[in-house]
């Protein structure tokens, strides 16, 4: 397994690849990585021969008062990981390698609707950010499949659309949540939090559950189970960002007559803020 830092070496990289015909698959992360990320390498293995993976902290996505210089940068583990993990080639460019001319003025792909609220709400710009690095991203490896997370549903929207409107020669693929034993859902975030914070995290999941129960159970009543639900989190020691019922298909607001409803929330524990969701398929 290689790693190169600029667009050329992994040009190079990937030309000797193609000239054997290679499939290519690429898992765009932003590094530090956990189980939840060596499951989207594995995914990409199962279905291409040759797994690029990208480790880029992309400040083009993280507000002015958020974790960008925090973020943890952990090149070296990730690099044992990916080994271990059967990665070929780890792309690992400097802000830079990414934006020669700097990011202001950079092109921005900007994909509306789905971007808007949730995530897109409390984070103005982070979906521009995101769009525009993972097309930067696809145009520079051309994989035949890239592999995200579910645990960011709405970012996953984002990117399906975005690569179905600009028509970009890539199958998009999402990998189920891998969660700790206790439930709460591996995130490179969750490092932030202290031990008295680790216990309650579980908590958010445990909403999201009881939400399917009760919606399984044939309760109608969306805005008064939200709130239900909001007040729970609040109660064991969350501030909640969001936490809302959607239509898992096009993320608009879920009705009784939905029947796949994605249950969507982020809250924050201190200053650490944790997403999650959950799919309930209702009976038709
Ligand atoms: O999900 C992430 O880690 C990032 O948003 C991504 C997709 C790598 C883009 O920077």
């Amino acid at each position: 397994m290689n790693t190169v830092h600029t667009v050329a070496q992994l040009r190079a990289a990937l030309a000797r690849a193609r000239q054997e015909n290679k499939r290519i698959g690429l898992v765009p992360t932003m590094g530090n990585l956990h189980a939840g990320h060596i499951a989207l390498v594995e995914m990409a293995r199962q279905r291409t021969d040759y797994v690029v993976v990208s480790i880029f902290v992309n400040p083009l996505q993280f507000g002015p008062n958020e974790d960008l210089d925090s973020y943890p940068r952990t090149l070296t583990e990730d690099q044992h990981k990916l080994l271990d993990a059967g990665a070929d080639l780890v792309f690992a460019p400097s802000v830079s390698d990414m934006y020669p001319e700097g990011m202001d003025g950079h092109t921005q792909v900007s994909v509306p609707v789905v971007s808007e609220g949730l995530c897109g709400g409390s984070r103005p710009g982070h979906f521009n950010g995101v769009a525009t690095v993972v097309s930067k991203l696809l145009n520079m490896v051309q994989p035949d499949i890239a592999v995200f997370g579910e645990k960011d549903f709405q970012q996953l929207a984002v990117i399906r659309k975005m690569a179905h409107d600009l028509c970009l020669p890539v199958q998009i693929m999402g990998a189920p949540i891998v969660r700790a034993a206790d439930g709460l859902a591996l995130s490179s975030r969750n490092g932030y939090l202290d031990d008295a914070q680790r216990q309650i995290a579980p908590q958010l999941y445990q909403t999201l559950q009881q939400l399917e129960q009760q919606l399984q159970a044939g309760r109608q009543d969306l805005p008064a189970l939200i709130e239900e639900a909001r007040a729970r989190l609040e109660q064991v020691g969350f501030t909640p960002d969001y936490l809302d019922l959607r239509d898992a298909q096009t993320l608009q607001p879920a009705s009784a007559e939905t029947r796949e409803i994605a249950i969507l929330a982020a809250a924050f524990l201190g200053r650490t803020r944790l997403i999650d969701n959950l799919l309930c398929k209702l009976p038709s």
